[in-house]
């Protein structure tokens, strides 16, 4: 197999060998696929130097690879999985809804109804919802209803958000506005009455889990409603936090609210929910509405996998799954210190990241810039048996057990202990 350059000739630590020589059959199906899928993936996260596992089984919070490596999945398919892999709930709901009505239906079904029922009780800011097949369609929505209700061009977000992947959303385009996160002069230097709405992450996911300064998601609420924009808050990642997610808790009232991920229970999904008057321009009976389709949206299993999955997202469920990540978060901390390491985890709910920084970033700036520990800790934490997304983000799941949380803290613990003995200008 011919290596990446940066990774040949001195470069390739010790770890990444390590983590060649006990994934054989995982580098051979990649090499397989290459030649079939470009790339030998299916998005840019889940690409990694040398070549990602390939998985043979998962179950609940495990996947297995094809050389019979077990890991503990802290990846939950990018935090989608918020009840791991097979949920038994959501399994069953698929098979009865599959059994009455198939995989999909061009009309309404009991799936469909229980759902979005479930969705506009659930969430403060859903007077009413609309279905996509992700959240980059529900963004995409989301800035045509602003723009038809406004009449307002122009878009404001944040540097290093990730909102999907529209072109809307590209630094590049004509329309687009980037401002600094938690840099409240610089939001209300760019929002003015051409702009028709700001839409802002809970916490930027994609940029290293950076959260809000106190206060900052009120202060862009108040500036994009000063100057006449939809506020527009994207809780793809951070609806699994709270109850009444994000919004709910914080007690603010955005405009309209993009979901995704875990909403599907691990099915492809997305769903934008908001002021009615905001999300009636959606739909088909409005003479003046957007024509919004898409021949999967609101399918069968989707709408009977996510019910389940919001229903098991309980009070409970999310207070165990936030106070297990804070004790995590903790004891990386403490032990990387410990270790000598440069470290600080920045946490939002379950969802955290490792970094390799003595302070927490507070902008994707900060967060972005990586060194080469954090390059090299998802390898580390792999090769003791635990899977992070590259970049040192991970996530839990609600079916990780007591056990479970004390094996993943003593394997990633295990990790900064092979980072901090490595020699980094030696090239890892
Ligand atoms: C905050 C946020 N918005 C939108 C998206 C796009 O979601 P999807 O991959 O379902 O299109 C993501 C995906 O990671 C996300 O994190």
């Amino acid at each position: 197999m011919t290596l990446p350059t940066e990774l040949q000739p001195r470069a390739i630590p010790e770890l990444v060998s390590e983590y060649i020589s006990v994934t054989p059959k995982s580098r051979a199906l990649h090499e397989r696929l290459s030649k079939s899928l470009a790339g030998g993936e299916t998005r840019v996260v889940t690409h990694f130097e040398p070549y990602p596992i390939a998985i043979a089984s998962a179950e609940g919070p495990r996947l297995v690879d094809y050389d019979d490596n077990t890991y503990i999945d802290l990846v939950n398919n990018m935090a989608s999985l918020v009840h791991g892999h097979r949920y038994p709930p959501v399994v069953e709901a698929v098979a009865e809804a599959m059994q009455l009505l198939g995989t999909v239906q061009a009309g309404s079904h009991r799936y469909l109804v229980d759902f979005s029922e479930l969705l506009v009780e659930r969430y403060p800011a859903f007077e009413r919802v609309r279905f996509t097949n992700s959240a980059s369609e529900a963004a995409i929505l989301a800035l045509r209803i602003a723009r038809r209700a406004t009449g307002r061009e122009k878009l404001v977000i944040f540097d290093g958000a990730y909102h999907g992947m529209g072109s809307e959303f590209n630094d590049a385009h004509p329309n687009v506005v980037k401002v600094p996160f938690n840099q409240p002069t610089a939001l209300a230097d760019a929002v003015d009455e051409t702009v028709g709405v700001v839409m802002v992450e809970s916490f930027l996911g994609h940029a290293g889990v950076v959260p809000p300064a106190p206060e900052f998601l009120h202060t862009v609420q108040n500036i994009a409603e000063s100057a006449g924009a939809l506020f527009v808050l994207d809780e793809t990642q951070s609806l699994r936090n709270d109850y009444h997610a994000h919004h709910g808790a914080a007690g603010l009232r955005p405009s309209m609210v993009i979901m995704g991920k875990s909403i599907g229970g691990g099915l492809p999904v997305g769903v934008l929910g908001g002021r009615a008057d905001l999300v009636e321009l959606a739909s088909a009976s409005r003479p003046d509405g957007l024509r919004h389709s898409g021949t999967f949206n609101g399918n069968v299993l989707t709408t009977a996998a996510g019910f389940q999955a919001v229903v098991a997202l309980s009070p409970s469920a999310i207070a165990t799954l936030n106070s297990r990540a804070a004790h995590l978060a903790q004891q990386l901390e403490i032990e990387g210190r410990r270790l000598g390491l440069p470290i600080s985890v920045t946490r939002s709910g379950s969802t955290m990241c490792v970094h390799f920084r003595d302070t927490a970033p507070t902008n994707a700036a900060e967060a972005l810039a990586r060194n080469d520990f954090a390059r090299w800790f998802h390898i580390a934490a792999m090769l003791e048996g635990v899977c992070t997304i590259r970049g040192g983000r991970l996530n839990l799941s609600t079916v990780l057990s007591d056990a479970d949380m004390r094996t993943v803290e003593g394997a990633l613990c295990r990790a900064l202990a092979r980072l901090a003995e490595m020699d980094v200008a030696d090239g890892c």
